[in-house]
């Protein structure tokens, strides 16, 4: 049983996501040069539904990587980070992909993963920018919505594992 409880506040409905993501898809397509293709990096587990989203919306050819940022994220090592060995990064175009931004540390340990590996450009893409607790300096590109001190919870976000499934994002209380 989680300890907490889901709030019956919506803070991002549906439709507000839908039509942020599609913005934010035309944004990173704008920016794109045209006939590029784009190698995007998902962190799993919170981005899935984000990334799922957005790249159907994106127009150019997407190479994708899904990459678990578990084992980082728990006080684990960056080194951990391990992107699928024929995903090419080198000379690329690469777009993170991330559900969250908080204190920007999961962030801020892929961008040092990805440093040597001598991409051409790199871009951030985050669903929620959440400035209070930041203790690394992140400057993502697009940010879906800024998202209120709390523990949210849907679209792909957690709680003890909890309520990733909901199509909107709400919090727990
Ligand atoms: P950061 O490394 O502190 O920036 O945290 C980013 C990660 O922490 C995200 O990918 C989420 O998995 C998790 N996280 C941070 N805040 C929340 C939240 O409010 N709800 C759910 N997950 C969160
Ligand atoms: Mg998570």
């Amino acid at each position: 049983m989680s300890t907490k409880r889901l709030s019956r506040e919506v803070i991002f409905s549906e439709d507000a996501i839908r039509a942020r993501v599609s913005a934010m898809a035309q944004a990173i397509a704008a920016d794109t040069p045209e006939g590029d293709e784009l190698s995007v990096i998902a962190l799993l587990d919170g981005a899935f539904m984000f990334c799922a989203d957005l790249v159907r919306r994106l127009p150019m050819p997407v190479r994708l990587a899904l990459v678990p940022m578990r084992a980082v994220r728990h006080g684990g090592d960056p080194s951990a980070i391990r992107l699928p060995p024929d995903f090419p990064v080198e000379g690329r175009d690469v777009l993170i992909v991330e559900d969250i931004l908080d204190s920007g540390e999961t962030l801020a340990a892929l961008s040092r993963a990805l440093e040597p590996l001598g991409f051409a450009r790199r871009r951030i893409a985050v669903l929620l920018d959440k400035p209070y607790h930041r203790s690394a300096e992140v400057r993502p590109d697009y940010v879906g919505f800024s998202c209120p001190d709390r523990w949210v919870v849907g679209y792909g976000l957690d709680h003890e594992g909890l309520f990733r499934n909901l199509p909107y994002v709400s919090y727990v209380e």
